[in-house]
């Protein structure tokens, strides 16, 4: 299909972690003009077919951002400074509606105020769950939800471990490691489920959830995996209260941590939702021991 013939999706996030899978799906399916997103175009000239201007904190920005597009999938970033994901959320919905955007797909998460009948606050996951409601009633013709996992990458990002006291690398976290809760994926697997979705609006663009999952595990078995691969890993389990109070963030992270232990990260069985955001994917997600061999490098960096 020549390129004028193509229907345009518009990806915000384009220039990060789930955004820019997302743009790399569509342009492997090439099925879809891909428009990336950004504040800073510029910078990202050569990452799509178009690269133009969006910040959700300007909502003016918005409506050239998304003119013309068929579809838009839409992030936000909770751990950007400043960032009220409703606001933001809110405005891009609208915005993609009054550019007659005829297909959405939300990157949320559970909402674990709901899960936990209001014992837990996770703002990172309810605050994104808030949004679904807005997506639901803006009356796209086509609307999907994805879900994004705990990330791979966390495990040599923000959540990499770190020299314990007793000398060993490892974990010191509030979470019973031998509970299993985390529903893990490699993000960027994310585009090929939202590739898919744009593709087949029939099956999957009815407020259909659709999670990414390469693996579900309890910590030990997060360590045992590395283990292995020859990484010897420690995990302490601290209480919630004294990791709650340990750096700034760190409040958030022990409730999630709560969470997992009590309701897994997804909060409900959904293995009829991961198959079928597989099929819709048309892949089976990478496991983690797979990624990890390829990946996994923080040892070697720690050291
Ligand atoms: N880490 C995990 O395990 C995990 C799990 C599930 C969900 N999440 C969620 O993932 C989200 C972050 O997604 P990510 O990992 O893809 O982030 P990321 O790699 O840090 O990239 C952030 C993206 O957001 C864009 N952005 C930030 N503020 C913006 C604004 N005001 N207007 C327009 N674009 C803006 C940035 O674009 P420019 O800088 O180019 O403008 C960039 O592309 C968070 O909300 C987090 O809660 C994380």
């Amino acid at each position: 299909m020549s390129s004028s013939n193509r229907k345009l999706i518009a990806v915000v996030g384009a220039t990060g972690q789930q955004g820019g899978g997302v743009v790399r799906a569509l342009k492997v399916t090439g099925q879809f003009k891909v428009r990336a997103l950004s504040r800073n175009p510029g910078k990202h000239r050569q990452v799509a077919d178009e690269v133009v201007e969006a910040d959700l904190d300007r909502p003016q920005t918005l409506k050239a951002a998304f003119a013309g597009a068929h579809g838009v999938f839409l992030v936000t970033n909770f751990w950007e400074p400043g960032t009220d994901e409703l606001k933001q959320a809110t405005a891009a919905v609208h915005a993609a509606k009054d550019a007659g955007v005829k297909h959405l797909i939300w990157s949320t998460l559970p909402n674990v105020e709901a899960i936990s009948g209001g014992k837990l606050h996770v703002p990172h996951f309810t605050g994104k769950a808030k949004v679904d409601q807005i997506v639901r009633q803006a009356g796209f013709e086509n609307h999907t939800f994805v879900i994004a996992p705990f990330y791979y990458q966390s495990l040599m990002g923000a959540l990499a471990p770190q020299k314990q006291a007793d000398g060993s690398w490892g974990w010191t976290l509030p979470l019973d490691p031998t509970v299993r809760g985390i529903h893990m994926g490699d993000i960027s697997e994310l585009g090929s489920i939202v590739a898919g979705a744009f593709a087949h609006a029939d099956q999957a663009g009815n407020g259909e959830y659709l999670p990414l999952v390469g693996d579900f595990m309890s910590f030990n078995e997060i360590i045992d995996t590395l283990g292995r691969q020859g990484h010897g890993f420690s995990f302490r389990h601290v209480p919630k209260e004294a990791f709650a109070a340990s750096f700034p963030g760190a409040a958030e992270l022990a409730e999630m941590f709560s969470y997992f232990e009590a309701h897994s990260y997804l909060g409900s069985n959904s293995i009829d939702r991961i198959a079928f955001a597989n099929k819709i994917a048309g892949r089976q997600p990478t496991k983690l021991s797979a990624w990890a061999s390829v990946n996994f490098k923080v040892k070697a960096a720690a050291l």
